[in-house]
């Protein structure tokens, strides 16, 4: 099952397989083996074998195999067929790639016509490098047992690692030697070729055949069947690298193994527990955890999520404790949510990882730890208050505030409430208080996502890639409008005197720049200079908005009640069709109700930015330098989004042949970003 990748590259053409070769195959793989590496599979009631069905999302089991007739069939989404079709479905392979793989598997050979050489070379190839590591793993555990492995032993003994324990994953030893095993796989007929293909030896710098692994304990990687696919081997001493792991090969791809795959599954449990390193593995097996796997070397990958998935109920994560295995906990936890695998955590204390706290708190206490698993926000909770413990200045109302967010991000409102209480315990304040600013910031962290959300809307569009992408950009464009617009328009409401507000940019100012008369006149145009005006909005529900603002501010009637009723009012008049891409939008059914959306949200993001200016206690002159900071930001913005337009505008001149009026264009261009970057400039000067 896992070599699907290589059958998939190699060719799709099908030498004629015999009718007798594929009846062979049905009858070499049983289909309740085949299915069970993919599907959990429980005897219900009958002669049946039910489990949740791997072809389409369900939550009560409705995929079904027949034993006695070897077929398999899904009550809910009616795909059924024998062990071959699916193979097909499950591994997304041809007809003659899904038989390979089952001969591949049971050890059949197949009857087939010649002609497709090319895959039955792969093939070959494949086999000769499997049977080369398997002669490695041999040859590495006799080492291992001999004199020469004295050093191994002894260092495996004083990590408390048995003869039971080495005999169970096949552990080794590769002896400091330049070319040990080279020369024992060559006394027995394998080639170099067979060994670079399956990573074994390497080029020396002098040009000779050298042993990849050299005087380090050896890890076999092994997969469901059996088979050693690569190994990872730890230094003894002080010399090299910890770990040096086999390079990906014709046989092995890293982030599709786990390290104690097939030890674990023998384990036959419900959970699967993922580990950080090889010798966590090992440590576990010590205290007679049998259910554990390690990735190899790399972050767990989605390939890896759904193994897992396939196989266990549950997985939990035990990972180090610190920084970097806690950041790697909650990244494998991402992959595994993604694969739809429920997950649960276990934070060691007081030790760095699995192996440590088995060596310095004993078996008892590690399988005790093992069962007092947090889901993820209780993982989040506990590591903000293991960070608080250890690092004694760190602020309390920082970690506070951190653990409100966690909180927030708790989907499940019951689990919310259990988090608060405890928290309200340790922090003396009422559970209701801390649930009330967490129902706060998810509201907050909604409109947030909202506004995302729009901003990436086009994304499962329709429209050409190139086109998308320029959606896209205005859509970003828009968005950085919006929010430099509800800023100045929110400040406006505090303090409606501010509309007189100019930007002030003088000729002093502009000495010391190099620039041309036109951006010079730019800079300091009325245009530049003036205040605030519709104009400076994009046509639009904002600008309908501003236009009144602008003069009810102007008039002295601008007060927070009668702008919001003219937000209000905008809901009415929904005009906001008028703007260039919502008249673009193909789907109009849902449009209007879209707009109310939008309005409300932006009514939403008006009262978050009043608040905001309210409770930071701005006096006028800190608005009055804000209000300003926005307006100069706003008109930088639409002179480089009007120079990105002519520059789209010249290279299409150009290509069309116009290439006189395509460079009058990009120096136009080129005057409007010139003009802009002085703005930003004159700004920063200003802080
Ligand atoms: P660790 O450093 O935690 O190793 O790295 P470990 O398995 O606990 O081993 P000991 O107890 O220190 O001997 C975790 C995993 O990261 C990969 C290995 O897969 C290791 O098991 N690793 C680490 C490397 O590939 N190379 C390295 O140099 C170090
Ligand atoms: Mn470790």
């Amino acid at each position: 099952m896992l070599f699907n990748a290589y059958l998939r590259c190699g060719a799709d053409d099908l030498g004629l397989i015999s009718q007798h070769s594929i009846d062979d195959v049905i009858r070499a793989n049983d289909i309740v083996d085949v299915v069970s590496r993919y599907v959990r599979l429980e005897k219900k009631s009958g002669i049946n074998l039910f489990g949740l069905c791997p072809f389409h999302d369900e939550k009560t089991p409705s995929f079904s195999v027949v034993p006695s007739k070897q077929i398999f069939y899904c009550f809910g989404c009616h795909k059924g067929g024998n062990v071959i079709k699916f193979i097909q479905e499950i591994e997304h392979l041809s007809y003659p790639e899904a038989i390979r793989l089952l001969a591949d598997q049971a050890g059949v050979v197949l009857d087939e016509d010649e002609s497709d050489g090319q895959w039955k070379i792969k093939r070959e190839r494949r086999q000769q490098a499997l049977a080369a590591l398997l002669e490695a793993g041999r040859y590495y555990y006799s080492m291992l047992e001999s004199q020469e492995g004295r050093s191994a032993r002894d260092y495996l003994a004083r990590r408390g690692v048995d003869r039971v324990i080495y005999r169970t994953f096949g552990l080794g030893f590769a002896p400091d030697r330049w070319d040990d095993l080279f020369q024992h796989l060559k006394s027995k007929g394998f080639d170099e070729s067979a060994m670079t293909d399956a990573g074994l030896i390497r080029r020396s710098i002098k040009d000779t055949w050298i042993d990849f692994f050299r005087g380090r304990v050896m890890f076999p990687v092994i997969d469901a069947q059996g088979r050693i696919l690569a190994f990872g081997g730890r230094r003894i001493g002080d010399d090299g690298p910890k770990y040096i792991n086999s390079p990906e090969t014709l046989v092995y791809q890293k982030g599709k193994h786990l390290f104690g795959w097939p030890q674990a599954q023998r384990a036959r449990s419900e959970e699967m527990i993922v580990v950080e390193g090889y010798m966590d593995v090992i440590a576990l097996a010590r205290a007679d955890v049998k259910n554990a796997v390690a990735p190899l070397g790399t972050a767990l990958t989605p390939y890896q999520a759904q193994l897992l998935g396939r196989t266990a109920r549950r997985v939990l994560i035990l990972f180090d404790s610190d920084r970097a295995g806690t950041e790697a906990a909650l990244r494998a936890h991402e992959i595994l949510r993604q694969a739809k695998v429920s997950v649960r955590f276990v934070l060691l204390d007081g030790a760095k990882d699995p192996d440590d706290y088995l060596n310095r708190f004993g078996k008892g206490r590690l399988v005790a730890a093992l069962a007092e698993s947090l889901d993820v926000t209780g993982y989040r909770l506990a590591l903000l208050e293991q960070e608080q413990k250890e690092i004694p200045l760190l602020p309390v109302n920082e970690t506070r505030n951190r653990a409100l967010s966690v909180l927030a991000e708790e989907p499940d409102g019951v689990t919310r409430e259990i988090y608060a209480r405890r928290l309200g315990e340790r922090w003396r304040l009422s559970p209701k208080t801390i649930l009330e600013e967490v129902e706060r910031r998810r509201t907050q962290r909604r409109d947030d996502d909202k506004m995302n959300a729009k901003a990436e809307g086009y994304r499962d569009s329709r429209l050409p890639k190139g086109e998308m992408r320029l959606r896209q950009r205005q859509l970003q464009i828009q968005k950085s409008e919006e929010n430099h617009a509800i800023n100045l328009l929110a400040l406006l409401v505090t303090t409606p005197s501010l509309i007189k507000e100019q930007p002030r940019i003088d000729e002093a100012m502009l000495e010391g720049f190099s620039i041309s008369s036109s951006v010079r006149n730019m800079l300091l145009s009325e245009n530049t200079r003036m205040p605030l005006q519709q104009a400076d909005f994009s046509p639009g529900v904002l600008r309908k908005l501003a236009s009144s603002v602008i003069d009810s501010a102007n008039e002295g009637t601008l007060t927070t009640a009668t702008f919001l009723s003219r937000v209000d009012q905008l809901d009415v008049q929904r005009e906001y069709t008028e703007t260039e891409l919502d008249a673009q939008r193909d789907d109009t059914g849902t449009e209007e109700d879209d707009i109310a959306e939008d309005i409300e949200l932006l009514r939403r993001m008006f009262l978050r930015a009043i608040r905001t200016f309210d409770k930071m206690r701005m006096n006028t002159e800190k608005k009055r330098r804000l209000y300003k900071r926005e307006l100069m930001t706003m008109r930088a913005e639409r002179w480089e989004n009007n120079a990105s337009i002519l520059n789209d505008r010249g290279y299409e001149m150009e290509i069309s042949g116009q290439k006189e009026n395509a460079n009058r264009v990009y120096s136009k261009a080129a005057e409007l970003i010139m003009a802009a970057q002085i703005m930003r400039t004159i700004l920063q000067g200003e802080q």
